[in-house]
């Protein structure tokens, strides 16, 4: 009996101890960091469950490339900053990633929540710098910018007597191209942009950041297509001040149709001069003796990883392609061949 006493005395005293424990936590933290956990990890707090659904069907979650790290090949580490969370993070921080293990870009690449005590602060929010000195200043979208860019600066890059050793920008030119700069700019070509360039205030966010479709599109999936459901995401097109509506395709008003066109035809013509290999890579070893002609290699690379085909900033695009083609054909990025589609390339 006395025993049965002791015993839930004991029981009682522990229950009191952990649940005090748990009390004492939170109190602290919400003292300490002005940050109560059930702000965001409440019950009826349903935003952090739809954004880890919608994440995990990003391809910063899904694709393969988390592998370009030092784990794979020491001549890899430097790719870690844009490959990995750790990475990411020790090139912000100044702090080196230890190196043991390496996650995908998650919640924590882009928030420090439990830091901040509010997800509206990003990792980074200032301007991004591309490589050629242009700034980007988007809002959040300096963040995605501070990634999804070219790497190379066309200027200093591109230029001659050059020997193709995996020549070209990085995949990701699409803060580049977005404000329309860091492509091989031939002299005497005017180059224009689209009104994507200024209207998408919010920059990358205004259309892969729309209102999600289940966890196929939008949000924090990122997606502006999913092969699956076959679901597009109009969502940010269709605002007020913008498209009101009247998109009911990504290919809208033909644009990716015209520029998939161009590529094609520059791609056959550099294929022809020999600079593209078959699988429409730069020739490996080759030595170009004129810029020019390795500045078309390097327009054709640039339009094809932006990968929107043209959305992102239609007239860049296009001025990109139309003048190298009008290069490879006539020796001069204004003219126009006269057989533009059966022309041998002469310029290389
Ligand atoms: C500003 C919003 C916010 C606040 C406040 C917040 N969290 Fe979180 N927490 C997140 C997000 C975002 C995640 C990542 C999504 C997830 O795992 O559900 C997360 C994940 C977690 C995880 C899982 C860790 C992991 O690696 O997946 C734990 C545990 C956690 N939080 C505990 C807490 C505690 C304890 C507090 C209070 C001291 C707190 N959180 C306050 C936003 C917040
Ligand atoms: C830490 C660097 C980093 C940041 C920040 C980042 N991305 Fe990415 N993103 C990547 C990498 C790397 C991939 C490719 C991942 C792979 O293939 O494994 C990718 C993939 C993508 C894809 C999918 C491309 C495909 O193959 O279908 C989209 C869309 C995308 N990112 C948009 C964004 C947007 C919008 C932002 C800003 C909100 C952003 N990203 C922020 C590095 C980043
Ligand atoms: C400045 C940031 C950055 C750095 C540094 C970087 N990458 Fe990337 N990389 C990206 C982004 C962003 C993407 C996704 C682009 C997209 O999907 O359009 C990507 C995509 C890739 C892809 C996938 C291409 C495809 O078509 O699926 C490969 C392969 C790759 N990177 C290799 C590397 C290697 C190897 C290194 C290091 C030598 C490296 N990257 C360094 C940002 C970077
Ligand atoms: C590639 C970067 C990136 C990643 C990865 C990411 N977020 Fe976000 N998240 C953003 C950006 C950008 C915003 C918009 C910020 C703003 O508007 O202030 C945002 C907004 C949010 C919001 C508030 C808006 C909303 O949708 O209600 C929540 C909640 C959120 N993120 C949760 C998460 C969680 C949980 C994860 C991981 C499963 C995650 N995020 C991963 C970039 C990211
Ligand atoms: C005006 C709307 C808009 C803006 C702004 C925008 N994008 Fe896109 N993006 C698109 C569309 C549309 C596609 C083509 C999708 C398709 O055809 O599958 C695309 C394609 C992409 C792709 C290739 C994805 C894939 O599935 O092949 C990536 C990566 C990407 N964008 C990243 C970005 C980044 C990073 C920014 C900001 C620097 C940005 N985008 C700004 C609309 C936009």
């Amino acid at each position: 009996m006395k025993l049965k006493i002791i015993l839930s005395f004991l029981i009682l005293l522990i229950f009191f101890l952990i649940t005090g424990c748990e009390r004492k936590v939170i109190n602290e933290a919400s003292n300490d960091n002005n940050l109560n956990c059930f702000t965001c990890h409440g019950d009826d707090d349903f935003a952090l469950i739809a954004a880890k659904g919608q994440w995990q069907k990003s391809v910063h979650a899904s694709g393969n490339n988390i592998d370009r790290n030092r784990n794979y090949s020491s001549r890899y580490q430097t790719c870690e900053k844009c490959h990995t969370n750790e990475g990411f993070i020790a090139n912000i921080s100044g702090v080196a990633a230890a190196g043991d293990n390496f996650s995908a870009i998650g919640c924590f690449t882009c928030h420090a929540p439990h830091t901040n005590g509010t997800l509206a602060a990003l990792r980074v929010e200032d301007a991004a710098t591309l490589a050629n000195g242009t700034v980007f200043d988007r809002d959040e979208a300096n963040l995605c910018a501070s990634c999804h860019q070219g790497r190379e600066n066309a200027d200093t890059y591109v230029v001659d007597n050059i020997k193709f050793t995996r020549f070209g920008p990085h995949y990701g030119t699409q803060a580049d191209m977005l404000i329309g700069s860091n492509g091989y700019e031939y002299a005497g070509y005017e180059y224009d942009n689209s009104p994507h360039t200024n209207v998408a205030t919010k920059g990358c966010l205004n259309c892969h950041m729309a209102p999600a479709i289940g966890y196929a599109v939008g949000g924090h999936t990122f997606n502006m297509y999913d092969s699956i459901s076959g679901h597009e995401n109009y969502n940010g097109c269709n605002v007020e001040s913008c498209h009101d509506g009247e998109v009911d395709t990504l290919d809208y008003d033909g644009v990716q149709t015209e520029i998939e066109e161009l590529l094609d035809s520059l791609g056959t013509i550099l294929q022809n001069a020999g600079l593209l290999d078959s699988t429409l890579h730069a020739t490996e070893g080759l030595t170009v003796s004129d810029k020019d002609s390795s500045g078309a290699v390097y327009n054709f690379l640039f339009v094809e990883y932006d990968r929107s085909e043209g959305v992102h900033n239609t007239e860049y695009a296009k001025g990109l392609l139309e003048s190298s083609i009008n290069f490879m054909n006539t020796g001069n990025p204004n003219e126009v061949a006269q057989h533009r589609w059966n022309n041998i390339a002469i310029a290389h």
